[in-house]
């Protein structure tokens, strides 16, 4: 079985070419080597669009065009819209319970995103809790891994802060050592023995091996021990791991080095900010876009030289240009030999190029809007299995199994 890698991703607007270099392309990577789970995130656009549902409603199935024209396969991958898991709220709640109001607090982009987003009035319920939503939505499926830009790592470290508070208070029941020890005492002493020894050197090393030799000890047991249970074996694999019983799964952020594309005026690229090309800008507009763009304000004038550093189109043609375009940027910047427009010409025949796959295929979807809605679909209730059986676990160890 594949690792399992879960994204969600707001659907606030037209996704740019910030969001494929920044997310999306990785995405379409991660997909041949993980079993992926990506979702429409569109919870977490209403704790701060919540005044504008009309933006979230016309873009999320925009957005999952975009995704698969960008090449996520929904055979590969599981596409799917986080409301129609009620699931996700239910983790949300119960987690809630004993989420202490400080770890919500303390989380960097918390008071960051207050400062950014000004116009917004986030003093809000919804807004704090975020952060433990998104740990919902991870720990329901029991991901390993979670691709995230560096902004949202302290997202995941709080997930992992989560899950470990979540497995210590439910996953040892009162008289779990006492059960342990009954259980060991129906295996041989040596056995026994042997078994606390390994626990013991995982405990304080985590070895793997350690681990793998008292698994070893309790297969054999559960072949060759008269009167073994298979909850004797849960119970000791559960005090092998120092878990008690691992309900929830940490997981870890992949941190994959993306290429980072800034936007027109060498801001970071944002609709808002009105600095960003669309994936699905057509050519025309690309064109006028690029050629607008910002460069080395000290290049006021064609005979004066510049610095590709200082401009925010040398980010462009380190994304989008082999290393011969490259030169003769650097070489004709650095000597006035180039204008700005002849520099810029390469990194728009590029966009264009790439966009054409795209645009051809986010038009098919476009005119079969049943076809996007099955995808959908499908994914949803392949998400749904999953999320189910987490949450039978998850309330069966909080003592709602009633
Ligand atoms: N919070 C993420 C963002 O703003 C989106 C998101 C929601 C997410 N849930 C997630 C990302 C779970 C990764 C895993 O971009
Ligand atoms: Fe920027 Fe190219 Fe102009 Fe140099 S020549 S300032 S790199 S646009």
């Amino acid at each position: 079985m594949r690792p399992r890698v879960l994204s969600g991703m707001r659907p606030t607007g037209s996704l740019h070419l910030g969001h494929y270099h920044g997310a999306l392309k990785n995405w379409v990577r991660l997909q041949d080597d993980y079993d992926c789970f990506y979702f429409v995130a569109d919870w977490h656009a209403l704790t701060t669009h919540y005044e504008e549902r009309e933006v979230i409603e016309k873009t999320v199935y925009d957005m999952v065009i975009d995704w698969i024209a960008a090449g996520l396969d929904p055979d590969k991958s599981t596409i799917f819209i986080q409301s129609r898991l009620p699931e996700h709220a239910e983790l949300f709640t119960l987690l809630a319970m004993g989420t202490p109001l400080g770890w919500l607090e303390r989380v960097p982009t918390y008071k960051d995103q207050m400062e950014k987003l000004k116009d917004r009035d986030l003093a809000t319920y919804g807004f704090l809790g975020y952060p433990l939503l998104q740990a919902a939505d991870i720990l329901i499926y029991k991901a390993g891994f979670v691709p995230v830009g560096e902004d949202q790592a302290s997202h995941v470290e709080l997930t992992r802060e989560v899950a470990r508070r979540f497995n210590n208070l439910y996953g040892r029941h009162a008289n779990f050592e006492a059960q342990a020890a009954a259980a060991l005492a129906k295996m041989g002493k040596d056995d026994a023995r042997y078994y606390e020894k390994q626990r013991k050197a995982f405990g304080e090393t985590g070895s793997a091996e350690a681990l793998a030799k008292g698994e070893g000890m309790l297969k054999k047991a559960a072949a060759g021990v008269a009167g073994w249970t298979e909850a004797d074996s849960e119970l000791l694999l559960g005090h092998l791991k120092g878990s008690g019983k691992s309900i929830l799964v940490e997981p870890q952020a992949l941190h994959t080095e993306v290429a980072k594309l800034p936007g027109l005026d060498g801001a970071k690229m944002s609709k808002s900010y009105g600095n960003a090309v669309l994936m699905r800008d057509d050519a025309e507009t690309v064109t006028k876009k690029i050629r607008g763009m910002t460069t080395d304000p000290a290049r006021a004038r064609r005979t004066d030289p510049g610095t590709p550093e200082k401009c925010p189109v040398w980010q462009f043609h380190k994304v989008y240009s082999d290393t011969a375009t490259q030169d003769w940027v650097r070489q004709g910047c650095t000597t006035a030999g180039i204008g700005c427009l002849d520099c810029k010409q390469p990194v728009i025949d590029a966009i264009v190029q790439q966009q054409a796959p795209w645009r051809e295929r986010a038009a098919a979807l476009t005119a079969d809007p049943k076809k996007v809605h099955w995808i959908v679909e499908m994914g949803t209730e392949r998400a749904r299995t999953i999320a189910r059986q987490t949450m039978k676990d998850v309330r069966d160890a909080m003592g709602l199994g009633y």
